[in-house]
Parts: structure tokens; sequence; C-alpha cells
């Protein structure tokens, strides 16, 4: 008979076996068994599949290819203009001056810690769109030369992009903000101005598509989420498979971007995976595909 404690470790042990080559399971192998529960024949092994079809190799042509598309003409023109999100519908709201970050850079980092309670109190419209700009703001331009001659105007923004291709929009979930209806906005960097998106049922139902119970994460007290909508093809009409590394990469650059601005302001934040991805898709009316929530973080002030 084995100790309930020590079956548990063991399995765990097991698992992590494939990676950690060194760590010898005691007893009970489950690792086959494991390897087994997500063969093809069952199951297809999608994680490593991907891994292997966004690999590039130096004969890959193709992608070659792809690339050097986005350097001619109608690429540099198409992307200078995509950004132009003029067709975004909806009632906007123009942000205040952001709150400047005072805190060292250095001081943000060491005191950066995952917050996952908090009182309930409001954010200023300042600290929001501190939190806004500093993450997905436009920071820069240039002029990039077309063959005629003209140029067009490429707009860089605070957190780094893959071919400055920025597949990952930024929205926020309004739960007790001053001066902004609860609601779901997008936030537009070009124009700096949110546009309302989705209306206070969305921030609910999108709050109960996280798993995780509201004592141990508590959106309920929080002031907003902030949320990664990713649209993956647009870096991987230029990328291939490789292009979706780049959504989960920038929407982590963009989430740490998060934490460092709110452990600046006095707020909290955390990041929150834990959600059932066809509930907060549905929430948002993103088809889970094309647009997809790929993440998001809470964020309040620390109880
Ligand atoms: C990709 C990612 C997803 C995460 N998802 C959750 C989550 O769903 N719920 C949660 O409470 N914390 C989540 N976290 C926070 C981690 O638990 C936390 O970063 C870790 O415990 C280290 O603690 P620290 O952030 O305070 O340094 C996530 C972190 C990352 C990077």
């Amino acid at each position: 008979m084995v100790e309930a404690g020590l079956a548990k470790a063991t399995v765990a042990i097991s698992s992590y076996r494939h990676t950690s080559p060194g760590a010898e399971a005691i007893g009970l192998r489950t690792q086959g068994l494991r390897y087994d529960n997500i063969d093809e024949a069952r199951l297809p092994r999608v994680a490593e599949d991907f891994l292997v079809a966004s690999r590039t190799n130096e004969w890959d042509r193709d992608g070659a290819l792809s690339v050097m598309d986005y350097f001619a003409d109608p690429m540099i023109a198409t992307f200078g203009r995509l950004d132009q999100d003029s067709f975004l519908e909806g009632r906007t709201y123009a942000l205040p001056q952001p709150n400047p970050i005072g805190m060292e850079l250095g001081e943000s980092v060491l005191r950066r810690r995952s917050v996952r309670l908090f009182t309930g109190d409001s954010m200023s419209a300042s600290d929001l769109a501190a939190l806004l700009i500093y993450t997905a703001g436009v920071t820069g331009e240039a002029e990039v030369p077309l063959t005629t001659g003209a140029h067009e105007k490429y707009y860089f923004r605070a957190a780094p992009s893959g071919g400055g291709l920025y597949p990952v929009e930024l929205y926020v979930a309004v739960i007790n903000v001053n001066g902004l209806p609860k609601g779901v906005y997008r936030y537009s960097p070009r124009r700096n101005v949110l546009v309302e998106h989705g209306r206070a049922m969305s921030v609910d139902e999108l709050a109960a598509s996280i798993s995780t119970p509201d004592d141990q994460l508590n959106t309920r007290g929080a002031a907003a989420i902030l949320l990664f909508g990713a649209t993956p093809w647009r870096s991987m009409r230029k990328y291939g498979p490789r292009g979706l590394r780049f959504v989960f990469h920038e929407a982590g650059a963009m989430s740490e971007h998060v934490h460092l601005i709110s452990t600046s302001l006095g707020l909290g934040s955390t990041d929150c995976s834990s959600f059932y991805d066809d509930k907060a898709n549905l929430a948002l009316g993103f088809d889970g595909q094309f647009r997809f929530l790929a993440h998001m973080a809470v964020v309040g002030w620390p109880a």
C-alpha cells in the first residue's frame, strides 16, 4: 500500500521526467500512461505539433518570401493604415493626462508582486490612462520610404511587437473607475481614446469566466481588468505559425508593463490565465479563432 502523499508526489515527479530526465520516479511509473492519454490515437498532440510547425529553418523559402513581402510598397502602405482604427464604432471616451510614474524602474521591479485581494476602492481615470498609454500607447513615429519617393507614417507603441504588427489589442473591463461607466472598452492607441465595446453585463460575464474563486482572486474588489485581445493573423500572415508565438510573447510583455506601472502607482495587479476561453470570448464578442482573449491582468488597490 503506497502512502497517499508519496503516491501523489511520485505521479508529479513522473510527469516532469520528460523535461527533467534527472528526476527519478520511484515505484509508480505513470509517465507512459500519461503519454498514452494524450497520444495521437485519441487526441492530437497539438502543443508539440505547434512547436514543430512554428520552427524557422534556413531552407524555408516560403517564410523568407512571406517576410520579404512586407518590405515592398503595398504592405508598407497597408500597415501604415491598418492602425487607423476609425472603423471602430461605439461611444468614445477621452482619457485624461496619465498619472506620472514616479517610481524608479529598479524599485518597481523589486517591489512587483502578484496582488490578488483588493479593497474595492475606485481607480482614477488618470491611473487607468497611465496603464493604457504606457502599455499600448503610441510613443514614437517614423517615416518609412516607398519606392515612389512618398513616405508612409508608422507609429510605434510602448511595448515591443514582432515586425511592428501589433497583433495584441488592449481592452479594459472597467469595474470601478472614476468617471467611466462599468463596461468593456477597447483602447485605441492612435486616437488615445477608449471606445465602448461591451455593456456592464459583459463585465459580469467576463468575471464569471474566471475559474479562480473570488476569495482567491478578488475580481469583485478590483478596479479594472486589462484584457489582451489577439488577432493572430496580423502576425501569422507574415510569419506563419511562428506569428502565434509572437502573440503570446507580446501579451506577456504588455502584461509586464501593466504590473510595473501598477506597482509604480501603488496599485496591485496579477496575471490571470485561469479563465474558461469559450465563456470569456463569448462575453467579449470574440470568435475565439481570428480574435481571441490571449490573457488578462486584474488591477486594483491592494487589500
Ligand atoms: C502567464 C501567467 C499566468 C498566470 N495566471 C494566474 C492566474 O490565473 N491566477 C493567479 O492567481 N495568478 C496567476 N499568475 C501569477 C503567478 O501565480 C505568480 O506570478 C507567481 O506565483 C509568482 O509570484 P509573483 O508574481 O508575486 O512574483 C500568472 C502568472 C503568469 C506569468
